[in-house]
Protein backbone atom coordinates (compact mmCIF):
# COMPACT_ATOMS: atom_id res chain seq x y z
CA UNK A 1 0.00 0.00 0.00
CA UNK A 2 0.92 3.10 -0.62
CA UNK A 3 -0.19 6.50 1.42
CA UNK A 4 -0.09 10.20 0.65
CA UNK A 5 0.42 12.51 3.58
CA UNK A 6 0.07 16.14 3.91
CA UNK A 7 -0.56 19.29 6.21
CA UNK A 8 -0.76 22.59 6.89
CA UNK A 9 1.22 24.35 10.18
CA UNK A 10 -1.29 23.26 12.27
CA UNK A 11 -1.06 19.93 11.16
CA UNK A 12 2.48 19.04 10.26
CA UNK A 13 3.48 17.82 13.69
CA UNK A 14 0.86 15.61 13.76
CA UNK A 15 1.68 14.56 9.77
CA UNK A 16 5.10 13.73 10.99
CA UNK A 17 3.91 11.42 13.65
CA UNK A 18 1.76 9.65 10.92
CA UNK A 19 4.51 9.25 8.38
CA UNK A 20 6.13 8.04 11.34
CA UNK A 21 4.07 4.98 12.17
CA UNK A 22 3.40 4.44 8.58
CA UNK A 23 7.28 4.43 8.02
CA UNK A 24 7.78 2.01 10.74
CA UNK A 25 4.92 -0.54 9.15
CA UNK A 26 6.92 -0.13 5.30
CA UNK A 27 4.40 1.62 3.91
CA UNK A 28 5.53 3.81 1.29
CA UNK A 29 4.94 7.18 2.24
CA UNK A 30 4.69 10.12 -0.31
CA UNK A 31 4.55 13.67 1.55
CA UNK A 32 3.04 16.48 0.02
CA UNK A 33 4.15 18.89 2.64
CA UNK A 34 4.20 21.37 4.22
CA UNK A 35 7.58 20.70 6.08
CA UNK A 36 7.24 22.76 8.96
CA UNK A 37 5.01 25.48 11.46
CA UNK A 38 5.31 27.79 9.62
CA UNK A 39 1.82 29.71 8.47
CA UNK A 40 0.31 27.73 5.03
CA UNK A 41 -2.96 27.61 3.34
CA UNK A 42 -4.45 24.21 4.04
CA UNK A 43 -6.81 24.33 0.75
CA UNK A 44 -3.57 23.79 -1.20
CA UNK A 45 -2.58 20.82 0.74
CA UNK A 46 -5.55 18.73 1.40
CA UNK A 47 -6.00 19.14 -2.72
CA UNK A 48 -2.77 18.02 -3.29
CA UNK A 49 -2.94 14.85 -1.27
CA UNK A 50 -6.89 14.28 -2.49
CA UNK A 51 -5.36 14.81 -6.40
CA UNK A 52 -2.85 12.06 -5.79
CA UNK A 53 -5.59 9.51 -4.18
CA UNK A 54 -7.76 10.57 -7.28
CA UNK A 55 -4.98 10.35 -9.77
CA UNK A 56 -4.36 6.51 -8.28
CA UNK A 57 -0.54 7.82 -7.46
CA UNK A 58 -1.78 6.49 -3.61
CA UNK A 59 -3.61 4.22 -2.69
CA UNK A 60 -5.24 6.38 0.26
CA UNK A 61 -4.18 9.83 1.69
CA UNK A 62 -3.93 10.84 5.33
CA UNK A 63 -4.32 14.78 5.88
CA UNK A 64 -3.72 17.02 9.17
CA UNK A 65 -4.68 20.63 9.94
CA UNK A 66 -5.37 22.44 13.31
CA UNK A 67 -9.16 20.86 13.63
CA UNK A 68 -9.03 18.55 10.43
CA UNK A 69 -12.17 19.70 9.24
CA UNK A 70 -10.82 22.42 6.58
CA UNK A 71 -8.50 20.02 5.51
CA UNK A 72 -11.02 17.58 5.08
CA UNK A 73 -13.60 19.63 3.37
CA UNK A 74 -10.92 20.66 0.42
CA UNK A 75 -10.39 17.20 -0.09
CA UNK A 76 -13.98 16.21 -1.17
CA UNK A 77 -14.09 18.93 -2.83
CA UNK A 78 -11.88 16.35 -5.54
CA UNK A 79 -14.25 14.02 -7.32
CA UNK A 80 -13.92 10.50 -6.34
CA UNK A 81 -12.51 11.52 -2.54
CA UNK A 82 -14.19 9.99 0.20
CA UNK A 83 -12.87 11.65 3.20
CA UNK A 84 -13.45 10.90 6.93
CA UNK A 85 -12.71 13.34 9.42
CA UNK A 86 -12.38 11.00 12.58
CA UNK A 87 -11.56 11.71 16.28
CA UNK A 88 -11.51 8.43 17.63
CA UNK A 89 -10.58 4.77 16.38
CA UNK A 90 -14.41 4.31 16.06
CA UNK A 91 -14.93 6.45 13.51
CA UNK A 92 -12.16 5.47 12.00
CA UNK A 93 -13.65 1.82 11.58
CA UNK A 94 -16.56 2.68 10.41
CA UNK A 95 -15.19 5.43 7.93
CA UNK A 96 -13.64 2.19 6.06
CA UNK A 97 -16.58 0.01 6.58
CA UNK A 98 -19.14 1.66 5.66
CA UNK A 99 -17.95 5.06 3.39
CA UNK A 100 -14.52 3.14 1.80
CA UNK A 101 -12.97 6.34 2.84
CA UNK A 102 -9.67 6.76 0.88
CA UNK A 103 -8.98 9.62 2.90
CA UNK A 104 -8.62 10.34 6.42
CA UNK A 105 -8.65 13.73 8.20
CA UNK A 106 -7.28 14.19 11.84
CA UNK A 107 -7.04 17.49 13.60
CA UNK A 108 -3.77 18.06 15.53
CA UNK A 109 -4.75 20.15 17.84
CA UNK A 110 -7.98 18.22 18.86
CA UNK A 111 -6.65 14.90 19.50
CA UNK A 112 -3.56 13.57 20.60
CA UNK A 113 -0.73 11.22 18.99
CA UNK A 114 -1.54 7.99 20.90
CA UNK A 115 -5.21 8.59 19.37
CA UNK A 116 -4.18 9.82 16.34
CA UNK A 117 -1.97 6.64 15.43
CA UNK A 118 -4.42 4.38 16.60
CA UNK A 119 -6.95 5.87 14.20
CA UNK A 120 -4.33 5.44 11.75
CA UNK A 121 -3.73 1.80 12.12
CA UNK A 122 -7.57 1.28 12.10
CA UNK A 123 -8.25 3.37 8.97
CA UNK A 124 -5.20 1.00 7.14
CA UNK A 125 -6.12 -2.27 8.88
CA UNK A 126 -10.19 -1.91 8.18
CA UNK A 127 -11.58 -3.22 5.22
CA UNK A 128 -15.22 -2.01 3.24
CA UNK A 129 -18.07 -4.12 3.92
CA UNK A 130 -19.32 -3.42 0.35
CA UNK A 131 -23.03 -4.85 -0.02
CA UNK A 132 -26.12 -1.71 1.22
CA UNK A 133 -22.78 0.16 1.53
CA UNK A 134 -21.24 0.24 -2.17
CA UNK A 135 -25.39 1.47 -3.46
CA UNK A 136 -24.58 4.57 -1.52
CA UNK A 137 -21.37 5.32 -2.31
CA UNK A 138 -22.88 4.62 -5.91
CA UNK A 139 -25.60 7.23 -5.00
CA UNK A 140 -22.68 9.70 -3.91
CA UNK A 141 -20.85 9.58 -6.97
CA UNK A 142 -23.72 10.58 -9.07
CA UNK A 143 -24.32 13.70 -7.20
C1 LIG B 1 -5.10 27.26 10.76
O1 LIG B 1 -4.93 28.21 11.75
C2 LIG B 1 -6.40 26.51 10.96
O2 LIG B 1 -7.46 27.32 10.58
C3 LIG B 1 -6.39 25.23 10.17
O3 LIG B 1 -5.32 24.43 10.57
C4 LIG B 1 -7.63 24.35 10.30
O4 LIG B 1 -7.95 24.11 11.62
C5 LIG B 1 -8.78 24.73 9.46
O5 LIG B 1 -9.81 24.04 9.44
Amino acid sequence: MRVAVASDHGGYKLKEKVKEYLESRDIDVIDLGTNSEESVDYPEYGRACAKAVAGGEADRGIVCCGTGIGISIAANKVSGIRCGLCTNVEMAKLTRQHNDANMLAMGGRIIDDETALAITEAFIDTEFEGGRHQRRIDKIEEA
